[in-house]
């Protein structure tokens, strides 16, 4: 991370997992340690139903104003007939700064397509909310070397649409498919291959927007791998799945985040 440009930033993706008890653990906790919110930027993604009562539990307590609620997923639709789903502008309203947007599991088990991601991209521009756009391949484009044309792919889609001034204080997620709950991280000299090519990507629009828009890394990190990853000049920070759901160990890997910053500004 490069913490004089881009301030590191840790996301707790807890996907379809939680309950009213857990989060109010996992709040508790945070609230606890105040200092770990005022150094990153620390987003909570909880399931859909539990927006709201986060919303609440974070306004009703000092030592949690700084932390960010985001939705896991959105419509691309901000009313009407579309029985099941929730829109931008509903997710907006019960306190989300952020949206999760092309996560690998709504892709690959849900079936979304660059198409609909791009569209739920323009319409939670149009609700207000900040994307953070997940990119990543598979095990098997991996081994076929098409990586970085599986994930310019990705991000073309979005910002064939989306002006990149409109994305200024967006993130982008890379996160191996491989890796995304297998405990298999990528190496983090990979991931920041990956990562300066996205960097190198963005920047035919704009050097100073490229170099100032956050990429973090997903895909089984652990307060073990953290560090390494955090230390990589383009990697950000972290969007965490399995290692979110106990508070201890997400915040030893905020830890591991303010521990590389630290060391950058001594
Ligand atoms: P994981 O999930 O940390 O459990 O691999 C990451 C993610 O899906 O965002």
């Amino acid at each position: 991370m490069n913490t004089l440009l881009r301030k590191p930033c840790v996301a707790a993706n807890w996907k379809m997992q939680g309950s009213f008890d857990k989060i109010e653990v996992f709040l508790g906790f945070l609230a606890k340690n105040p200092a770990i919110l005022q150094a990153l930027e620390v987003i909570f993604c909880p399931p859909a139903v539990y927006l709201d009562v986060t919303r609440r539990r974070i306004a009703g307590e000092e030592a949690l104003q700084a932390l960010k609620l985001a939705a896991q997923n959105t419509y691309c639709e901000q009313t009407g007939a579309f029985t099941g789903e929730i829109s931008p502008a509903m997710i907006k309203e019960v306190g989300c700064h952020y949206v999760l947007l092309g996560h690998s599991e709504r892709r690959h088990l849900l079936g979304e397509d660059d198409t609909l991601i791009a569209r739920k991209a323009v319409a939670a521009y149009h609700a207000g909310l900040v994307p953070i756009l997940c990119v990543g391949e598979t095990a098997e484009e991996r081994a076929a070397g098409r990586t970085i044309e599986v994930i310019s792919r990705q991000l073309e889609a979005v910002f064939q649409v989306l002006p990149w001034e409109t994305f200024k204080t967006g993130i982008i997620a890379y996160e191996p498919v491989w890796a995304i709950g297998t405990g298999v991280a990528s190496a983090s000299k990979d991931a920041e291959v990956v990562h300066t090519t996205i960097r190198a990507w963005l920047s035919q629009y704009d050097e100073g927007f490229a170099r100032e828009l956050r990429i973090l890394y997903g895909g089984s990190v652990k307060a073990e791998n953290a560090k390494g990853l955090f230390t990589e000049e383009n990697i950000d920070g972290a969007l965490v799945g399995n290692a979110s759901l106990q508070a201890e160990t997400f915040l030893n890997i905020c830890q591991c985040a303010i521990e590389v910053a630290s060391l950058q500004l001594n």
